[in-house]
């Protein structure tokens, strides 16, 4: 899947694919396309005009905070993960992942556009919160490290082949060893944002909803939340795929089993460290710091175990029992008259027709 020792990716050709699943990944992502502009805001507006300050406070954090997040999701996972893409289908597969990642920034601008009277003022104070700072620099860690070794790489080789002896070039040198291991470890750091910090940052905009607030913006949450949980499932096959089939991550997988423990349970309390901020202020119905540790908790628990991580906080069922309906997206169906339509329809074309059961014209 990554790190062929061919090389990368040559021609896209799609006639015969070595991991299908990947492909499905994709068609199910392009098939859920959509756009933020189409969810009205008008609401949301006053809400906020009219919320205290303990809500406008919980509201906008957490809304810069996915914004942050996004903005590394939105070009890391294209940006590190397509040059050690090894076959088209998973090379396809990251260009839409990261695709849809941008459609989440473009979003969260949408939201922040059409609630605050100074969009402006709210994009700048992102950069001035610590918590948020520090939080992306723990995810960029393992990003730049594979980024700086596909530059190696891909230098060292341009080097050599122009006819540079090894020696004068070995500072660029990237063993196979460590390709693979922060192949792996970004793979891991991707997970922790995908399972487990955005799922609780939605628990957050979904609270509100809850709580007849922001609704435009929990269409909005509703919509990026289906993507982020494609977006989980894949990242999870890809890691339990590639220990699979691939000798070099199983030993990797082996090596750093502390490394990504450290690194989920860090994760986890960060996502802590969050709630206790974002609650500083007050809480609203339904939420407090304690409910979303235990929420934290209880997503880990749930989320670890798929990639063979064990978690046990001792939580026997959901704090939030209201956000199954939101997870449980395909069990959810909104009447027309009651809510925008938010529904696409998947796979509704065929090149298969029965001619015979056509009715005559
Ligand atoms: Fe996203
Ligand atoms: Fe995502």
């Amino acid at each position: 899947m990554f790190l062929d020792p061919a090389g990368s990716v040559t021609i896209q050709r799609y006639d015969d694919f070595a991991f299908p699943k990947a492909s499905q990944f994709t068609k199910a992502q392009r098939g859920a396309f959509w756009i933020p502009d189409e969810v009205t805001l008008t609401k949301d507006k006053i809400d906020y005009s009219r919320a205290d300050d303990a809500s406008k406070f919980i509201f906008t954090q957490n809304l810069l905070r996915q914004t942050a997040l996004d903005s590394e999701q939105g070009r890391a996972p294209v940006q590190i993960f397509t040059p050690v893409s090894s076959v088209p289908e998973v090379e396809a597969w990251v260009q839409w992942w990261s695709a849809f990642e941008q459609i989440h920034s473009e979003s969260y601008s949408h939201i922040i556009r059409n609630i605050y009277q100074m969009p402006s003022d709210q994009f700048n104070s992102i950069h001035d919160t610590a918590e948020i700072v520090t939080m992306l620099s723990g995810i960029d860690k393992y990003y730049s490290d594979l980024h700086i070794l596909n530059c190696k790489k891909a230098l060292y080789e341009k080097i050599r082949a122009a006819g540079e002896s090894p020696e004068f070039i070995k500072f660029l040198e990237v063993s196979e060893h460590d390709h693979v291991k922060a192949v792996y470890l970004a793979l891991i750091a991707s997970y922790g944002l995908e399972a487990i910090r955005f799922m609780v940052s939605f628990c957050t905009s979904l609270g509100m909803v809850e709580n007849k607030l922001f609704i435009g913006n929990g269409n909005i949450i509703s919509l990026i939340l289906a993507d982020e949980l494609l977006h989980t499932d894949a990242t999870a096959w890809m890691i339990n795929t590639v220990i699979k089939t691939d000798p070099r991550f199983a030993e990797i997988a082996h090596e750093c089993q502390k490394e990504v423990n450290d690194m989920l349970l860090d994760v986890v309390d960060e996502e802590k460290g969050w709630a206790h901020y974002q609650f500083k202020k007050g809480t609203v119905l339904g939420l407090n710091e304690k409910i979303m540790c235990m929420q934290v908790d209880w997503t880990a628990q749930e989320r670890f175990k798929v990639i063979g991580v064990k978690y046990d906080a001792g939580i026997k069922s959901t704090p939030l029992p209201w956000m199954n309906k939101h997870l449980n997206t395909n069990k959810t169906q909104t009447a027309l008259q009651e809510n925008e339509s938010v529904s696409y329809i998947l796979g509704s074309m065929t090149t298969h027709v029965e001619y015979d059961r056509l009715p005559n014209l």
